[in-house]
């Protein structure tokens, strides 16, 4: 079990228990963020599940990008060096203390 905190698009953050084998858009999803649309499903084909990692970038073992998330970052106007889709991060119980704030929409 990992603890992740959400920051919301108004700012509000909350703490949230992931277990490993979920994803981070379903940990957000499941805590009641209706701001992260997460279109998709977890296909990375949309980019609505983007988040901007606060804390834990570098820290922590968050995975490769993949060329397809890449790509689909670079349509965002609001994608930066924190940038990632959260439907390609796997929660491990090394991940506890992640940070991560849902991006503006686009
Ligand atoms: S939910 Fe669509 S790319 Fe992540």
């Amino acid at each position: 079990m990992a603890s992740i905190i959400v920051v919301g698009a108004s700012g509000g953050e909350t703490a949230v228990e992931a277990r490993p084998g979920q994803t981070v858009m379903e940990v957000i999803r499941d805590a009641g963020f209706d701001e992260l649309l997460a279109l998709c499903g977890g296909c990375c084909s949309c980019a609505t599940c983007h988040v901007h990692v606060e804390e834990g970038q570098g820290a922590l073992d968050l995975g490769a990008m993949s060329d397809d998330e890449n790509d689909l970052l670079d349509s965002s106007n609001h994608r930066d060096g924190r940038s990632r889709l959260s439907c390609q991060l796997q929660i491990t119980d090394a991940l506890d203390g992640l940070r991560v704030r849902i991006a503006p929409e686009d």
